[in-house]
């Protein structure tokens, strides 16, 4: 049987939002989780568009969320020997983007292998 179950955070508002979400994943068993969250920014220079406000919230949302919420549910796969996690990555994420520093910048994060690596220590 599957149960579906709606928890409403914005991903942008940083670390206070991940005590709730621990505490309300913590006895879920969860056996796929989908980082597919995601923002980006205006194009342009660097220089001239992104604030520190919008550098944080998209740092937040793009890298945060797949981090902390994988660092939660992470430990209760590897426990069961089972477990999916999908990055959403983007092209952008893949060369030089000069006029979008920050969100390529952000969409490197889930070409990398650290979770590759644990898996592999899973199996
Ligand atoms: N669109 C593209 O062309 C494209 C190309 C390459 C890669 N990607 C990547 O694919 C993923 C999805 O992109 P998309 O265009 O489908 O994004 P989207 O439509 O803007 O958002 C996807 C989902 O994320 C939720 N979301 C957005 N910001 C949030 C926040 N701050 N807190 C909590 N939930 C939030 C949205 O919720 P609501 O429905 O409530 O807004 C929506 O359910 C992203 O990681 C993006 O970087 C997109």
């Amino acid at each position: 049987m599957i149960q579906i179950r709606t928890i409403a955070v914005d991903f942008t508002e940083g670390q206070s939002i991940y005590p709730m979400l621990r505490f309300e994943l913590a006895n879920l068993s969860v056996g796929l989780l989908i980082n597919n969250v995601g923002m980006d920014v205006p194009l342009g220079p660097f220089a001239e568009l992104e604030s520190d406000e919008e550098i944080e919230k998209i740092i937040n949302c793009n890298i945060m969320s797949m981090a902390r919420l994988t660092n939660i549910l992470l430990p209760g796969m590897r426990k069961k020997l089972r477990g999916i996690i999908i990055n959403v990555g983007s092209i952008w994420g893949t060369g030089s983007t000069p006029w979008a520093t920050i969100y390529g910048a952000t969409k490197v994060m889930p070409f990398k292998n650290w979770l590759w690596f644990t898996l592999i220590t899973i199996t």
